[in-house]
């Protein structure tokens, strides 16, 4: 069997062509676009691309979209007061600090950076406040990841309610909004871990599998129950000629880019769970343009709750 790909790409398109004419409705209507601060510190090479393609994106589909950056040697406190000045700021309706910050800046820093934005204002869906309506079943954003891949498994007719939804990793920012955006929509979920025993025989009970770990091609065919969907929001750049040799088989065309470019982008899911899965988000072209997607939906929400005007 031949796994459907999950188009992520193309889904991305359709949502941010929706957000246009929404976007430029608000904008006539308070006689200026919704607005986002993104604040960047420091110079992580994989985040100035994440974070280029967010600005760009968000000019794209109307929105004023203000760039902070702040050197890797700028204090906690700096940071700070820049979101302090963006919470008390007319202008912007969302706020999003890319993660990770530096790890000089402390262990706790991304923390309380996260604890410092306002709620209303908090596109990524990471405060605590944030967390606490998710958990509630009334937030009206969430992370963008997980939302992403909600809107996916919707828009491909994939049916949550009363299927066992497995989610392998825990983190703050996929796991457990993934495991609880999935519970909402009905599912019984599992969250599996580092210490989860039997880690591939809860897999294959699953019927909608997410691998959200950031471990090259972890998740094998063995792991997966033939039909199941399996979503891979792993996005790992594999340097290591060994990896790529045990990821690929000769004459694939992706070992055939590894070896042009000498490095190539997994997912946690083995290329070989194409032959059992029923459906499978591709990496890349699944879930990683959705993330955007999402980010610029949940800023036109921030502007409209915050404008007391009605979402839908
Ligand atoms: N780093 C990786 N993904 C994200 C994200 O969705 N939001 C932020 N702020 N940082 C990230």
């Amino acid at each position: 069997m031949s796994a459907r790909l999950l188009d992520g790409v193309a889904l991305a398109r359709r949502l941010q062509q929706d957000l246009g004419p929404r976007v430029a409705a608000f904008t006539t209507r308070h006689g200026r676009p919704p607005g986002l601060g993104i604040v960047l510190v420091g110079d992580d090479p994989a985040s100035q691309v994440y974070v280029r393609n967010k600005v760009r994106t968000g000019q794209e589909v109307g929105f004023r979209v203000d760039l902070e950056r702040l050197p890797a040697t700028a204090t906690l406190d700096e940071v700070l007061a820049v979101v302090a000045r963006l919470n008390a700021s007319d202008a912007h309706d969302g706020i999003l600090v890319q993660s990770p910050l530096p790890a000089s800046m402390g262990h706790d820093a991304e923390q309380r950076v996260f604890d410092a934005i306002t709620v209303q204002k908090d596109v990524d869906g990471f405060s605590p406040a944030s967390v606490g309506l998710l958990s509630q079943n009334r937030a009206a954003i969430a992370a963008g990841t997980p939302s992403g891949v909600i809107e996916l498994l919707l828009a491909e007719g994939i049916e949550m309610a009363g299927r066992h939804a497995v989610v392998v990793g825990r983190s703050d920012i996929v796991g457990k909004p993934m495991a609880l955006l999935l519970l909402h929509r009905n599912a019984t979920v599992t969250i599996c871990h580092s210490r989860t025993r039997d880690l591939p025989a809860i897999c294959r009970q699953a019927d909608i599998l997410v691998a959200a770990v950031g471990r090259p091609g972890l998740v094998t065919a063995d792991w997966v129950k033939p039909g199941a969907t399996v979503v891979d929001v792993g996005i790992n750049r594999v340097t290591d000629p060994e990896v790529a040799a045990a990821l690929f088989p000769e004459g694939h065309p992706r070992l055939a880019v590894f070896r042009d470019k000498g490095s190539v982008l997994v997912g946690d899911v083995h290329p070989n769970v194409a032959d059992v899965a029923g459906a499978l988000t591709p990496v890349p072209g699944g879930v990683g343009p959705l993330t955007i997607a999402m980010l610029m939906r949940n800023t036109l929400t921030a502007a409209l709750v915050r404008a007391g005007e009605p979402v839908a």
